[in-house]
């Protein structure tokens, strides 16, 4: 088999008609769970190769994708001629090295978020892509192929509440590990809204704040809950309650704000009991089954080679607006972001 993409190929996703042969490094919970939607529920894709530095980790998530090939080296997988694209779900540390040695093998890559803990890391990656000469990096941001968000950002652009005016956001889990460093919870969690703003209004994030109210008595020392004030560079105001802590379970929802109207994005499902007095919907435990279809169909967008998925510049993107809220956090006071302008390769 030969690889799909051909010289000067300059889209990040995978394009072709034959079934692409995925290398997946990193299989915890993440990497196990895209080994498995590849295996079963994307077409076009089979997972043919992973790695975990956990052997028996990899060797299960190997048995249940069909018999894939056990690596003992990440950097073997990514030079493997019978490997067409990777996908990387490993811990954050990890992300730049194996990212960059996948643009020096001129492979297509699929990075879990964030595309590099520092932006630092990002702005390096973003300078191997560019040397490059074409998108080889998609970073997994799902949350722009969920249905519920692709829906408000629709409504949004069909001009339904008007222009734009608020953004509210909140993002809760039930319970994080003790001694969780307060800036986790803007570059683990509410970064998924930091990119989510970005791609719904089209527009750079100008301005952050971060405010806390005392910190919860479940939240072990960690400045839980935070409420991020983000403003856009059109001065719009996206405000992010982000809850690690919040016990009763995940729930991830918002409402948009415009001049004639609102959009609400609800947590699914949309089944709900009525009993003894009650009306009550269940709450998914965790992100896995909340967003189980924008995973989906991020993996079928980027076997497709649709390139729908958010770019190596918005993964420096969100770690940078990330650093800015953390500084924000430690200061106390609003901080301006400052973004670089955008290079040409990424410019729509
Ligand atoms: N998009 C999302 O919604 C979302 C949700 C959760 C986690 N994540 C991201 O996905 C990634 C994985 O998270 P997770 O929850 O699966 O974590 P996890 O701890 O369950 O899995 C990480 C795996 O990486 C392996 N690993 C560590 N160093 C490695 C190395 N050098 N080479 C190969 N494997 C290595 C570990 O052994 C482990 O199996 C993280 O970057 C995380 O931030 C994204």
């Amino acid at each position: 088999m030969t690889t799909l993409l051909e010289p000067g190929h300059s889209g990040a996703g995978i394009g072709g008609a034959t079934v692409k042969r995925i290398g997946v490094i990193g299989t915890g919970i993440m990497g196990a769970d895209h080994a498995r939607l590849l295996t079963h529920a994307v077409s076009g894709a089979c997972v043919a190769g992973v790695f975990d530095l956990d052997a028996d980790r990899a060797r299960g998530v190997a048995a249940d994708s069909g018999g894939a090939r056990v690596f003992a080296d990440p950097y073997a997988l990514i030079a493997d001629d019978d490997i067409d694209a990777v996908l990387i779900a490993s811990s954050d540390a990890t992300h730049e090295d194996f990212v960059l040695a996948c643009v020096a093998a001129g492979k297509p890559v699929l990075c879990e978020k964030p595309l590099a803990p520092t932006v630092e890391g990002c702005a390096r990656i973003v300078e191997a892509e560019t040397a490059h000469g074409g998108r080889l990096i998609t970073v997994g941001f799902m949350r722009r192929f969920d249905p519920g968000y692709t829906d408000l950002k629709a409504l949004l652009r069909a001009g339904e509440v008007g222009a734009p005016l608020m953004l509210h956001n909140v993002h809760r889990n039930p319970a994080a590990v003790p001694g969780l460093p307060s800036s986790a919870l803007i570059t683990n969690s509410a970064v998924h809204e930091l990119d989510i703003t970005r791609w719904l209004f089209d527009e750079e994030i100008a301005e952050v704040a971060v405010h806390t109210p005392r910190a919860s008595g479940q939240a072990g020392g960690t400045r839980d809950p935070q409420l991020l004030i983000l403003t856009t560079a059109s001065g719009v105001l996206s405000d992010v309650e982000i809850f690690v802590n919040a016990r009763y379970g995940y729930e991830v929802r918002c409402e948009l704000v415009g001049e004639s109207g609102t959009v609400t994005l609800d947590a699914p499902p949309p089944t709900s009991l009525r009993r003894g007095g009650l009306h009550a919907r269940a709450l998914p435990g965790d992100w896995r089954p909340r967003f189980a279809e924008a995973y989906r169909l991020e993996l079928q967008d980027w076997i497709d080679g649709t390139d729908g998925g958010a770019t190596a510049w918005d993964g420096f993107a969100a770690t940078f607006v990330a650093q800015a809220c953390v500084t924000a956090l430690e200061s106390g006071q609003r901080h301006s972001v400052g973004l670089p302008p955008v290079p040409g390769i990424y410019r729509r």
